[in-house]
This record gives C-alpha cells, structure tokens and sequence, in this order.
C-alpha cells in the first residue's frame, strides 16, 4: 500500500487547511480562496522563477511552525515562502500588511502613470485593481514620472515602457517559451527598462503570450489596441484545430466581430494554455472557431458585471476570518427589483431596460 503523504497544517487568516509540504503560502492561500489569496504582480504559477519582484504578496507570519512557534521578525513575501506544520499567517487581518500594501502600490504608483481612462488594458489590469483596494487617492512623490516613448516589439506588440513595473513575466515568458532570449531587462533601478537589446524584432510563433502575462498596460496587442473598450466586448471561448497550440482560445467578440483572441485566464488572472501567434493575431474570422460558449469571468472585474452566464461568485468568508458572525450581510438581490439574477443580460436582444426587470408575479 501506497505510504500516506503527510500532509502540513497551516493557518491563514483564521482558516485552517492542510497542504503539501513544499507548497508557498501564497499557492495554500488560493486555495481557500476570495479575499484570504494575497494579490500577486510577480509571481506566475506557469513560469519557473517568477516572483519576489514586486512585494504585492507580503504577509505576516505570526507563528513559524508548531516546532518553534516565534513569528518572523518581518513581513514576507508569500509567493516565496513556503508553509510549515502549523504555520499562522496574516493577510487581511494583519494591520502591518495592509499598512505594508498600501506603500507597496504607492511604490509602483511612483512612475506608473495614473492614465487608466486612456489605456489599453483598462478594466482587465491588475494595478488598476490593486490601486482601488489599496491606492492612496494622493501621492507623496514630488518629481517627474518616467516617461517613455512608445516602442514596436515587432509587428504585433506595442511596448510602453512607462506603464512597465519591471515585473519581468514577459522576460520569463520569452526565456521558457520561446527558443532564445529576445528581449530582457536593461540597466539597474531607476534606469532599468524592457528592451530588445539590438532592437531585435519578437517574432517567434509564441512571442504574443508576453502580451497575456502583462499585469499592466505596457504590453498590448497592436491588432486590437484602442479598437475598443474591453468592457463593451463579450468574451467567449472557442477552439480551432491548431497545429501549433491547443487551438483553446477566448475570442473578445462585438456582435459576430472578432476584436480579439487571447489565451484563456483561470480565476487568478493566469493563462490556462498558452496560444500561438497564429490564433492570436491571424485568426479574427468568427467562422475560423467553434464557438463553445460564454466564458466563466469570475473575477471583480468591470468586464464580468452582470453580463454573462455562468460567472462564479467569490467565496463569502467574511465570518470564517473574523471568528463570527457579522451583525448585518446585506444580499442586495433581496432588496432590489432591478437585480434579478435569474435575469441574464446576454439574453436579452439589444440593451436592457426596465420592462425586462418588472416582476411578472406582481
Ligand atoms: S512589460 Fe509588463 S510583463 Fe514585462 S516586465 Fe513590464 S510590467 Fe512586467
Ligand atoms: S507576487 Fe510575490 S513578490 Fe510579487
């Protein structure tokens, strides 16, 4: 008989779990799930390496194991930490994290223009949303941003370094994807920039994917770039018989127009496969895919606002953190006549008003 693996104890944010030896505290905390995952910029499950770049994912270790139970003198970073046999972690209960957090987005903010109205990736960025969760409405930085022109990493994908918070997926993605390194990062600190070295092109069949693992605005396609806000877009998944990739696709339609084609995310914003430039950039015809339905969006994002089926709701575990349970949770379906959820927007021919939402049983 197969010897049983033994499994480790950890405790995050009052939710105790058992992992396997070896996985990060980050990886044990998406497994519980909602607001208990520390956000990651950084860290990228499908690319070895990545991680402890951008301090996102700091927690508080208040308890190193049941063996020598001391907390860590200082906060660290989740995504490079890995859990031990009754481990206790902070995330959302630790003021020092939320207070670390918070200057951590500052940091990024430093240089990282605050132009989301105008940019690319508006409604699908990560620094966008971490911002709202833990951005100051002020900044304390009294010089310059750095500003960069625009720059083509051969034909399909548009450089703006100015967005850049030296994350370096992208970096990760041409090293492990591709076969040779064609781009990388340039200089130290304040100098550092993404670069092409002899102004290579990146045409590798692959190369599109560093547009994917971007959590910002800095890389984006040209064959769709301010065509449209992706929010007005309806994404469905797709698939085509591909010789070079799996051919599994989300396809960013308006009507029976193709706008866009990228890869398929999971609930952490993370590429499910990658795709080839081929289906990327080529295939916009809506009769080169198989249209197989709505896609599950089941982050916060303003592109999974009430418009699709199937959109997956992120655990309640408002009382599991805080020991008990709270004095009022308002389910706004309850109170409200317009929000019916039984009420599916894709459903409706044109836009909706109220007439689609009268009750019929009144
Ligand atoms: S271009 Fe995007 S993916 Fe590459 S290092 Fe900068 S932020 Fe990260
Ligand atoms: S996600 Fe952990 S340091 Fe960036």
């Amino acid at each position: 008989m197969a010897e049983e693996k033994k499994l480790f104890k950890v405790t995050i944010d009052n939710i105790t779990i058992e992992v396997e030896p070896g996985t990060s505290i980050l990886l044990a905390a998406r497994k519980i799930g909602g607001d208990v995952a520390p956000p990651a910029m950084c860290y990228y499950s499908k690319l070895k390496g990545s991680g402890g770049k951008c301090r996102t994912c700091l927690v508080e270790v208040a308890a190193g194991s049941s063996a020598d139970p001391r907390p860590m003198p200082t906060l660290v970073a989740s995504c490079r930490t890995n859990v031990m046999d009754g481990m206790v972690v902070k995330n959302i209960t630790s003021e020092k994290v939320i207070d670390a957090r918070n200057g951590v987005v500052e940091m990024l903010l430093i240089n990282h223009p605050l132009d989301c109205p105008i940019c690319d990736q508006a409604g699908e960025c990560s620094l966008q949303d971490l911002s709202y969760e833990n951005g100051k409405s002020t900044t304390r930085y009294e010089f310059p941003k750095r500003v960069f022109e625009k720059h083509d990493l051969g034909p399909y994908i548009q450089l703006h370094m100015t967005r850049c918070i030296l994350c370096y997926r992208c970096v990760y993605t041409a090293d492990q994807l591709t076969e040779k390194r064609e781009h990388g990062v340039l200089d130290r600190g304040d100098h550092s920039t993404i670069s092409t070295l002899l102004n290579k092109s990146l045409d590798n069949e692959f190369i599109g994917n560093v547009i994917d693992v971007c959590p910002v605005g800095a890389l984006t396609d040209k064959t769709f770039r301010f065509k449209n806000r992706v929010w007005f877009t309806k994404p469905v998944d797709a698939h085509c018989n591909c010789t070079k990739c799996s051919g599994k696709v989300r396809l960013w339609m308006r009507g029976d127009e193709v706008f866009r084609v990228t890869a398929r995310k999971d609930k952490w914003g993370e590429v499910e496969e990658w795709i080839c430039n081929d289906c990327r950039f080529h295939r916009k015809d809506v009769k080169d895919w198989t249209i197989e339905g709505p896609s599950k969006i089941d982050r916060h994002s303003v592109i999974g606002q009430g418009h699709y089926v199937g959109v997956k709701k992120t655990p309640v575990l408002i009382d599991k953190v805080i020991g008990k349970q709270p004095k009022l949770l308002m389910d706004i379906h309850d109170i409200s006549d317009v929000n019916r959820p039984e009420i599916h927007l894709s459903q409706i021919e044109g836009p909706a008003h109220s007439d689609d939402f009268q009750k019929k049983d009144k």
